[in-house]
């Protein structure tokens, strides 16, 4: 789908043929008018596909409560259409106009303690104010109604970054929200006051209005009540991206509506595997985070994103050219950053490559944040790079609509254990759980093991070894399913503070790991926790931070592969595994970080038979990823170092290698500091 965007409705010069889309968001609202054609005319020069506009339009088309002005945006759209570019085109909803919150300072957000966001920057709106959602859907109306025939465009734009600003609202409206979502899941008071504990610290509740978003308390809310309000707020955006694309499909039933995620970094609002059934495809904007694991950051982002999309296409909706204006000092890339940032994103199933934004802003709080034209304008290495990147995605056309080849090793990513393990008033507040599902990720990279991020809803069967760390939530359904897994020769690796609690956050009794206690053939009477800068010695000279248990053995199979010989526990088990059938069950008790990790990994791999596919000597090197079509396979070689790396073995016609990269199809390539190539192999 993704492929053909631009040319759905291809004008006299559309190329029909699939490719993978190029892009970025294009503001011209922000230029005068004789900017507008010399941007169509670099655009095609860079080999720009499809553009993002009017995300932030919304008090340009509508002025006044009843005044509209589409003409500047007609015009646009027609030059885009002539330059043969197709428009996502955005439902302008994500800045509501001073004018509205003038009139309806109702519909701003309130935080926890009370404070209202007052507008001024964007995104100031309350996901369940219905007077925003009336005047939003009128405005989704109004553009949908005036561009349904527009051939330049080719998909739709709902919001933008749904929830980067507001996801947490404690308003009142939040609050009547709150109560009808918590009916809707619970059924009665009863079930509620169950399912909160309320029996603590006499919170029990008799009628549903007494019932509040967690707002400042006097010390530690309820720990239900919080997992549920971020339930419910990423349900109330969700349903807001509903409402919008209801009326899209009403309108245009052919024209695919998406919305940008931000799989990135530490957002966690929006539980985005249980929005992706809602679009037509998944859109993901990442950025990178300088620091020690930025690019693995990135390649465990695109394939989680990959993994929330079903492995399916996605689309790059937005990253950098350079440099952000947001984070507190904002690097500029070196030289081949820009492409192999891109092409890692296309390894992971990404069949657009698009940016923020076209044309660097002279004006407002993003003028220093980088972009495909910028302030020195064409005549710049910046600009050079970028049309260099767009004919690459030309010549990677073939990749367009090939899904990811599953990895033999899955990390399980789960939001809601995301979102309960870190919660307060735990063993200790240091826990960071994307942070250990990144370490492991960045160890299995290191080993030049190939994995997959899937969630929840993934098959799990599809991987031989399944990596669940953290796994706090385990409701009795997926415990069975990982017992199932191992027993039908699955090979399952689990962390400490695993397995603890119910969907409710109540604690399964009887020893921890709780519900993976029998599988994990194990038992934890108390958790050890360490202080900041406290470590443990394994017996396998890794050092273990944050977190000890102490283990007794619960089952005559369960195996010992490292004990503690350090710390409260020494001689105590620390990694174990119990064979199950044809599979595994292992817990690894404290946080061994990437080093430690990738020392362990070989002996947790090596039942399953589990190893680097590339040549040892570019293994950690060299990421391999692997997306399959019909006919064919591509492998991408991604060189992680600064240095030239030598890749002997994979054979297959060489699409791409950046820069000065060379292949042969006679088997092997090189490629240069950062550099990409990608192979394409007949399918086997
Ligand atoms: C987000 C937004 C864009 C822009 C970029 C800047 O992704 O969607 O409008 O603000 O950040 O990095
Ligand atoms: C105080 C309170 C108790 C309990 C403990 C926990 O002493 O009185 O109710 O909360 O703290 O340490």
């Amino acid at each position: 789908m993704i492929s053909t965007l631009h040319s759905r409705r291809s004008g006299a010069d559309g190329d029909p043929a699939p490719r993978l889309a190029y892009g970025a968001d294009y503001n011209p609202e922000q230029w005068p008018r004789d900017v507008w054609e010399e941007d169509v005319r670099l655009m095609r020069e860079a080999g720009v596909t499809v553009v993002s506009v009017g995300i932030f339009s919304w008090a340009r088309l509508q002025p006044g409560p009843d005044t509209w002005d589409f003409g500047w945006l007609d015009e646009v759209m027609d030059l885009l259409h002539a330059g043969g570019i197709g428009v996502d085109l955005a439902t302008a909803t994500a800045s509501p106009p001073p004018w509205l919150t003038t009139a309806h300072p109702e519909i701003l957000p309130v935080t926890a303690n009370g404070e209202t966001l007052w507008p001024g920057a964007r995104q100031h709106w309350r996901p369940t104010s219905p007077v925003f959602r009336e005047h939003a859907l009128r405005l989704v109306r109004e553009i949908a109604t005036r561009y349904r025939d527009h051939p330049a465009l080719v998909a739709w734009h709902v919001n933008n970054e749904l929830g980067c600003h507001n996801v947490y609202d404690h308003s009142d409206d939040a609050a009547r929200a709150f109560r009808g979502w918590l009916r809707a899941r619970h059924g009665s008071l009863d079930a509620l006051n169950h399912a909160w504990g309320t029996a603590f610290w006499s919170q029990r509740y008799t009628d549903w209005e007494q019932i509040l978003p967690p707002r400042l308390a006097a010390s530690h809310p309820n720990p239900t009540q919080q997992l549920d309000f971020k339930r419910f707020s990423s349900d109330a955006l969700k349903d807001h991206l509903r409402a919008e694309r209801e009326i899209l499909r009403e309108i245009t039933p052919d024209v695919p509506v998406t919305t940008n995620f931000m799989v990135m970094g530490g957002t966690r609002g929006m539980n985005y595997p249980d929005w992706a059934d809602e679009i037509d495809f998944v859109s993901n904007d990442h950025y990178v985070h300088p620091g020690p694991q930025d690019r693995d950051e990135l390649s465990f982002s695109a394939s989680l994103t990959s993994g929330i999309a079903g492995g399916r296409p996605w689309f790059l909706m937005e990253h950098s050219t350079s440099a952000v204006n947001w984070q507190p000092v904002n690097v500029a890339k070196r030289p081949g950053d820009l492409a192999r940032d891109a092409l890692l994103h296309v390894a992971h199933g990404a069949d657009a490559v698009c940016f923020f934004q076209w044309r660097q802003s002279a004006a407002g709080a993003e003028k220093y944040h980088s972009a495909m034209v910028p302030h020195a304008g064409a005549d710049s290495d910046l600009f050079r790079a970028v049309a260099a990147l767009g004919a690459t995605l030309k010549t990677l056309a073939p990749v367009a609509g090939s899904e990811r080849e599953p990895a033999p090793v899955g990390i399980l990513y789960d939001w809601e254990s995301w979102w309960a393990s870190e919660q307060d008033s735990h063993p200790t507040s240091l826990l960071d759980y994307r942070q250990e599902a990144l370490d492991w990720y960045s160890a299995l990279l290191a080993l030049g093991v190939r994995a997959d991020l899937v969630t929840s809803r993934a098959d799990l069967s599809r991987h031989r070894v399944l990596i669940a760390p953290v796994l706090h939530v385990v409701p009795a359904e997926l415990a069975k399913e990982l017992t199932r897994y191992a027993e039908q020769g699955g090979h399952l690796v689990t962390t400490y503070f695993s397995g603890i609690v119910d969907e409710n956050d109540h604690v399964w009794l009887g020893g921890y790991p709780g519900a993976l206690r029998e599988l994990l053939g194990i038992r934890i009477e108390e958790f050890g926790p360490l202080l900041p800068g406290e470590s443990v010695e394994l017996d396998d000279t890794a050092t273990g931070t944050l977190w000890t248990d102490r283990i007794t053995l619960a089952d005559p199979d369960t195996q010992v592969l490292a004990h503690y010989r350090t710390g409260v526990h020494a001689g105590r088990p620390a990694v174990t595994r119990r064979p199950t059938g044809g599979g595994s069950a292992s817990y690894v008790s404290t946080r061994l970080g990437v080093d430690g990790l990738a020392a362990l990994l070989p002996r947790l791999l090596e039942p399953a038979g589990v190893h680097g596919e590339l040549p040892a000597d570019v293994r950690g090197k060299v990421e391999l990823t692997v997306r399959r079509a019909a006919g064919a396979r591509f492998l991408f070689l991604v060189n992680r170092t600064d240095d030239t790396v030598e890749v002997s073995g994979p054979a297959g016609d060489v699409l791409v290698g950046t820069g000065t990269g060379t292949g042969t199809a006679a088997g092997g390539v090189v490629l240069g500091p950062r550099e990409v190539a990608v192979l394409r192999q007949p399918a086997g």
